[in-house]
């Protein structure tokens, strides 16, 4: 089936928020850099930032149920070095044999159940090698604490529709990656509330210093 490109499910937030997700992403981007994308959406990241970065490749990725919608506007849009959308359940025990360089993933983990995210993590570090880096993208607490008022708003909002999904905390987030041998080394505050978030897979799993206690 054709579709016409205005026909294609279109993402608002997704437009406002390419240009300002791919400065950060585009230095990181290394040449024949390998880039696997979780919950990839209209496509909208994809198709616009793999041609702003001809250099990498690309991989989409859906829940089978939202697969069909993605590939309305890769079957259309997509430049070369998108490849074609492959599923992939963040729950499911094997995602794919892909080796990423970078796994990105935007506005999911407030989406997603906080055992999905724990399961997000889980297959990063064993799948990802030494020095690749996670990418997220999205709204977050701090401390337990609402950044703003509208992010608190969210909250409810998603709640209502479902229980399990909600604004996830950063430092329950990071505890998840320092686990899988992730270590956070940046956090770029974005326009309207959204945080973009870079850890770097390390070696070995992170040394904690251990706790003193003073007198
Ligand atoms: C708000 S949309 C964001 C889509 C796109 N990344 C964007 O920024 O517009 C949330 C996405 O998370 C995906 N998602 C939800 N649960 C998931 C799971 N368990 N595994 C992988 N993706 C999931 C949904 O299919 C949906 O495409």
């Amino acid at each position: 089936m054709n579709h016409k490109t205005d026909q294609l499910p279109h993402s608002g937030p997704c437009e406002r928020n390419k240009q300002a997700i791919f400065d950060i992403l585009a230095p990181l981007l290394g040449n024949a850099c390998r880039l696997l994308e979780i919950g990839s959406g209209t496509g909208q990241h994809a198709v616009w930032m793999a041609k702003q970065a001809p250099h990498i490749t690309w991989q989409p990725s859906e829940i089978e149920d939202n697969l069909a919608a993605l590939k309305l506007r890769l079957d259309v849009e997509a430049p070369g070095n998108v490849r074609a959308a492959i599923i992939i359940d963040v729950a499911e025990e094997c995602w794919s044999d892909h080796n990423p360089d970078i796994l990105f993933t935007c506005n999911t983990f407030h989406i997603m159940s906080e055992q999905h995210v724990e399961a997000f993590w889980q297959h990063a570090g064993t799948l990802l090698k030494t020095d690749a880096l996670v990418i997220v993208y999205g709204p977050f607490k701090y401390a337990n604490e609402f950044t703003t008022p509208s992010n608190a708003r969210f909250d409810i909002w998603l709640k209502q529709r479902d229980p399990a999904s909600g604004l996830r905390d950063f430092e329950w987030v990071n505890e998840l990656a320092d686990k899988n041998h992730f270590i956070c080394i940046a956090d770029h505050a974005m326009p309207t509330n959204n945080q973009c978030i870079i850890w770097r897979k390390s070696s070995t799993k992170t040394q904690r210093k251990p706790l003193t206690i003073d007198g």
